[in-house]
């Protein structure tokens, strides 16, 4: 095909995929090949900006590695993480709610009996966590694969220390044959999404803050029921309304209780303040009808 011009361009793209032998990668492609092609007609897109852009996008794949993953950043920030999660995450109401998963889960996280410190060194107030895990009519899920992963009170995850290959403020219990589970580790504060990189400076570009409200990161798993990946969120925080990766559900904010030094709830006795946090997670079973493995 020759003489393409701006008027055909998108159906003549569109039909040089016709051998395509996946349909569902056609169908994608199409829909990527229509809105980038509409995009650039409906702001009349010039070179000098999409040169721009072309920039950005190396920018974004020269900072990605195994332990930095500016995309994902990217699609958090723009949103589309949070509207693929709740895509694909609807549920019965009084079921736990999703929100993003984030780039800082770890496979292979330490594995800890309930009571254990999963803080494991990290900095911060020391805080008593206590959940169950239960079905939608209340019924208890024993021996749910139960990870939890938070940032210390500097803001930073363990991956984010160069100097360190401990697992702090992240690791996996189960529940107990009542469905609970409970740990010790630190209060979550709340912190800034890496921002020293080109997505950083597409916020400050924005006027956009990179904050996040302070949580606690939960991916649960049981036989039966659909895989939970959510937060819960400290009550009162000030980004709540601001979340640079909208990932707040009001469902997912808690109380979390600040007491005075003394004995916490596992009998120890602290020289300082310490938290405590109650939640309980309720799971969706699957649908035996849905087809839906997860
Ligand atoms: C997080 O909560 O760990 C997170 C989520 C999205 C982007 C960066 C961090
Ligand atoms: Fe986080």
């Amino acid at each position: 095909m020759q003489n393409v011009d701006e008027d055909t361009i998108t159906q003549i793209v569109l039909a040089r995929h016709a051998n395509a032998a996946n349909p569902r990668l056609k169908q994608i492609i199409t829909s990527v090949v229509q809105y980038l092609h509409g995009f650039a007609r409906d702001i009349q897109l010039s070179e000098e900006e999409w040169f721009q852009g072309i920039q950005f996008l190396t920018e974004v794949g020269h900072i990605t590695d195994d332990k930095r993953q500016e995309f994902i950043l990217l699609s958090d920030t723009l949103g589309l993480s949070m509207l693929v999660t709740a895509l694909n995450n609807r549920k019965p109401r009084g079921c736990t709610e999703s929100t993003v998963f984030g780039p800082f889960f770890v496979e292979g996280a330490p594995v800890y009996e309930n009571g254990a410190d999963v803080g494991n060194g990290a900095k911060g107030e020391q805080c008593f966590v206590t959940g169950r895990v239960t079905g939608l009519h209340g019924e208890p899920v024993p021996d749910a694969r139960v990870d939890v992963w938070q940032a210390d009170s500097d803001g930073f995850y363990d991956v984010q220390y160069e100097d360190t290959e401990r697992a702090y403020g992240r690791g996996t219990l189960r529940t107990l044959p009542d469905g609970t589970f409970n740990f010790r580790s630190i209060t979550a504060e709340s912190y800034p999404i890496p921002h020293d990189g080109p997505v950083g400076r597409m916020l400050t570009a924005l006027g956009r803050h990179p904050w996040r409200p302070a949580h606690l990161h939960f991916m649960i798993d049981a036989p039966g029921y659909e895989r939970l990946i959510t937060h819960v969120f400290r009550s009162g925080d000030e980004y709540l309304d601001s979340d640079a990766v909208f990932g707040v559900r009001s469902s997912l904010i808690a109380n979390w209780e600040r007491h005075k030094a003394g004995t916490a709830p596992d009998g120890t006795v602290l020289d300082g303040p310490f938290g405590t946090l109650d939640f309980t997670f309720v799971l969706n079973r699957i649908d035996p009808g849905s087809g839906r493995i997860k």
